[in-house]
């Protein structure tokens, strides 16, 4: 599949307007709007909208991911917004749209992935993002890559009649190198 960066489970390649349809479906569930979304309500963009947008984001510098299985199916999306070139830094976003698909390392990959496009082709220093404290699957996904807790918007997010913590995580390009190593290495000597 051309165009396509190939992880150990899935590979990412950059959203085409073709994938509005299914990213709409997917942010239009509610269980996972619930867990990415800070306003909830209100209907998506139609899929017209959607696909004019990533017809425009595939101009930039920086355009938007989809997670793809090894088969070509579109079951996520990573992104790298909120570009600053002065600080190096940027944030992420990420899901996997198809519930299915949720707890088979498929997220993990992906952020690997996207990590890797962010701290060597972007030559970016930082890359950070924002978690809904109860989001326990993200947290430990997040973690697993890299990304440390670094502090909380406290009671940012008004839920299920209560309010909860917003975490702030991130990552820095010589802690997720330094990680990338150690997990080749332990690969290899596994191999032996
Ligand atoms: C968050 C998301 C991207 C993670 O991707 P994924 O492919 O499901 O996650 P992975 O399988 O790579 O990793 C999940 C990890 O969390 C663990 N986990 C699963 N459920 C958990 C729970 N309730 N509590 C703690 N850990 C949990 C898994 O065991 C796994 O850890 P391990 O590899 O150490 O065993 C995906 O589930 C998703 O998009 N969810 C809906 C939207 C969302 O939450 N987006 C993130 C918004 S910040």
């Amino acid at each position: 599949m051309p165009g396509v960066t190939w992880g150990d489970r899935v590979g990412i390649r950059p959203l085409r307007p073709g994938d509005a349809g299914a990213l709409r479906r997917f942010v239009s569930d509610p269980d996972v709007a619930y867990l990415l979304f800070e306003e909830l309500g209100g209907e998506p963009p139609s899929a017209l909208l959607l696909g004019t947008m990533i017809f425009f984001q595939m101009l930039s510098s920086s355009p938007d991911f989809g997670i793809i299985e090894r088969g070509g199916r579109l079951v996520g999306s990573v992104r790298l917004w909120r570009v600053s070139e002065r600080n190096r830094s940027a944030m992420l976003t990420i899901f996997i749209g198809e519930k299915q698909a949720w707890n088979r390392g498929y997220g993990q990959d992906a952020l690997r992935l996207a990590l890797r496009h962010a701290f060597t082709n972007m030559g970016l220093h930082r890359v950070e993002l924002n978690v809904f404290a109860f989001n326990e699957r993200a947290i430990r996904c997040y973690e697993r890559v890299g990304f440390v807790r670094e502090g909380a918007r406290r009671e940012a997010l008004f839920r299920d009649n209560r309010f909860h913590d917003i975490l702030v995580m991130g990552v820095t390009r010589n802690e997720f190198l330094a990680r990338e190593a150690e997990r080749s290495t332990a690969s290899v000597a596994s191999e032996q």
